[in-house]
């Protein structure tokens, strides 16, 4: 079970700080792998503040290039260099708001697992694409890009059910993770309005390995009780 916080642009290094050292010394269980993903800027503190313990610290995106005149990128050596775990790559906000297409999602993703990094590849349909009875061709089409890899691990985030306070039914879920996974036989993670009251649910099913957070990962009590959701 994996549960990984996605902290968007919110926490800058002071805030990133206070936040890490809670979270070390917060009530975490034992068999869930805990991740967090600040914004560039804070990943140096995160790194730090948790050195030594089990809790991952993730980029929540990274160039496919190992370096070059690409202003405002950052690159996954760069991030191995500063001791980041692993990283996010095609966030439905990078696809919906930076024009992220499914090719950049796969030469994000073979860049930063042959970097060495652990991925965390998000797929998911929005709510016209739902209506309109495309969702499998839909997640068919962004997973074609991809290949297995230990170090890859797929996050389904229906597009309508992130920041709403819709959360997909754990039935609606179950669907498109066993649909992922007979195209990628991979580690699923559910993400969209994850909550400390629905965690548990939609966590049950066993096509669902894990979570990727958002809002209630920006606090200590809500992200901590999520991860002793997941367990029970
Ligand atoms: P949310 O975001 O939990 O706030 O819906 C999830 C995500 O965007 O990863």
């Amino acid at each position: 079970m994996l549960i990984a916080g996605n902290w968007k642009m919110f926490k800058g290094p002071a805030e990133a700080r206070e936040f890490c050292v809670a979270l070390r010394e917060a009530d975490l269980p034992d068999d869930v792998d805990v991740v967090v993903c600040p914004p560039y800027v804070s990943l140096g503190v995160a790194v730090q503040v948790l050195a030594g313990t089990e809790i991952g610290v993730f980029a929540q995106n990274c160039h496919w290039a190992d370096e070059g005149a690409f202003t405002g990128e950052v690159s996954a050596p760069m991030l191995r260099e500063l001791g980041v775990y692993g990283t996010l790559v095609g966030h439905s906000e990078r696809r919906q708001l930076f024009g992220e297409t499914d090719e950049r999602v796969a030469q994000r993703t073979r860049a930063a697992l042959a970097a060495g990094l652990q991925v965390i590849a998000c797929v998911g349909e929005t709510e016209s694409e739902r209506e309109a009875g495309e969702t499998a061709s839909v997640l068919r089409r962004q997973i074609s890009v991809l290949e297995a890899d230990d170090n890859l691990v797929i996050a389904y985030e229906p597009v309508w059910a992130i920041g709403t306070g819709k959360t997909a039914t754990p039935e609606i879920a179950r669907e498109a993770h066993e649909t992922i996974k007979e195209l990628l036989d991979l580690p699923v993670l559910y993400g969209g309005s994850v909550k400390p009251e629905n965690a548990a649910e939609l966590l049950a099913h066993a096509a669902v390995d894990g979570a990727l957070v958002g809002g209630a990962s920006l606090e200590l009590d809500p992200f901590a009780a999520i991860c002793r959701a997941s367990r029970s």
